[in-house]
């Protein structure tokens, strides 16, 4: 039988491929973005306290209501918001799938949705699946900026949704309050939902505060903003996010929600809510840890040839391999995964025209005895090139 599917031109992400080489080769995996140490134990304790407790049937579709009463809190605490958990508030299998269902919720036949390069991967199969057209504009390293008038000039009669993602992977800079005006702006009068993917919203660095679409009164009225506790907890694998939109457009979110993973692990939720309510401050630290780590790593790799761009936000760091090597970030990446035995991720795979680049990213979740090897190998590959 011939099968064109769907996606014809997606492979396997970019994190997974590195992933997978990384095992083959025996390299330290520093590229996808996970920690390589263990939660907070207490939030371990709770969950096998849930599970004990007889959590363990179908989650509401929305979500645990302690949950979404925590996170409302939890946005009380961190923007002054006052948001509603009944109407305003979904739990999701990952951010991954509230960014899913956000996008067919608005994305029709012929829709158009505008994207920044480097963007997260799952953004743009989204937008197809849902037989939208993708309109990608690149932002130029090294510092990303936004350039609202080229976006401006990208806008038409069947634009309906902007996706912004701050702080953003992969690029690790971050959007401030003068960007979020000038979108708004931008939209004011047109027919276009936001969709923020807020995923680092905790981990902004030297002193800066997220400029959460939440906290932009205007934006809020027509914005989906999209959170993982994946990254908050350091629990990737427990696939917990949520999406927090004004009232229409959570009844719309879940719609698709509930055909899509229906309702998400309850021992999860309910030990994700006990956890927020005994330790409500306990994702306050996250930034000063993350740029402590940052710092150890760009400071290990002062000197070595390999120049780090100073990550505004995310828990990942841009290497520029400039001073090493002309080669592709593709090949690049593939010699330093063979000879330095170190996976990392290239940045052109974010593009759909990569500008001329030598760009690695690395992921800093990882322990200070990880990062200090990777840094040696680094250090041991650039001498000998
Ligand atoms: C920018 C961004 N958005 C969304 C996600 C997906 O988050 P989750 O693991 O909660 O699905 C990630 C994960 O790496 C990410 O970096």
């Amino acid at each position: 039988m011939r099968f064109a599917g769907k996606l014809p031109d997606v492979g396997t992400t970019i994190f997974t491929v590195m992933s997978r080489r990384a095992l083959d080769e025996g390299a330290l995996n520093i590229g996808q973005g996970f920690p390589d140490y263990p939660i907070d134990q207490r939030l371990s304790a709770l969950l096998i306290e849930t599970v004990a407790a007889g959590h363990n049937q179908y989650a509401p579709m929305e979500g645990v209501m302690a949950l979404r009463e925590q996170i409302a809190h939890k946005l009380h605490l961190t923007y002054g918001l006052n948001v509603d958990p009944i109407s305003e508030i979904t739990v999701t299998c990952g951010a991954t799938e509230a960014l899913f269902d956000a996008i067919q919720a608005v994305i029709g036949a012929g829709d158009e949705a505008i994207i920044f390069d480097p963007a997260y991967d799952s953004y743009e199969p989204a937008i197809r699946l849902a037989g939208g057209i993708c309109r990608r504009i690149g932002l130029a390293p090294p510092t990303f900026k936004f350039d609202w008038d080229v976006v401006r000039s990208n806008l038409n009669d069947r634009t309906r949704l902007i996706i912004i993602n701050s702080p953003q992977n992969p690029s690790c800079s971050i959007m401030d309050a003068v960007d979020l005006d000038s979108l708004a702006a931008m939209v004011r009068d047109r027919p276009i939902t936001i969709l923020s993917d807020e995923v680092y919203e905790h981990v902004v660095y030297d002193g800066k505060r997220h400029a959460s679409v939440l906290a932009h009164a205007e934006l809020r009225d027509r914005s989906f903003a999209v959170f993982s506790f994946g990254k908050t907890l350091h629990a990737t694998g427990w696939r917990i996010g949520y999406c927090v939109a004004p009232p229409l457009l959570t009844t719309e979110l879940r719609k698709i929600h509930q055909f899509n993973s229906f309702s998400i692990a309850n021992p999860l939720q309910t030990a994700i809510a006990a956890y927020l309510k005994n330790y409500p401050d306990a994702w306050a630290g996250l930034a000063d840890y993350f740029q402590q780590k940052r710092d150890l790593m760009t400071g290990l790799l002062r000197g070595s040839g390999f120049e780090s761009i100073r990550a505004a936000g995310t828990y990942f760091q841009l290497i520029d391999y400039g001073a090493l090597s002309r080669a592709g970030d593709l090949d690049f990446s593939d010699v330093l995964l063979r000879k330095a035995k170190i996976a990392t991720i290239p940045l052109s795979p974010f593009y759909q025209r990569p500008p001329a680049m030598t760009l690695l990213r690395l992921c800093i979740a990882k322990r200070d005895e990880t990062l200090r090897a990777a840094a040696e190998r680094l250090q041991a590959f650039a001498r000998s090139a």
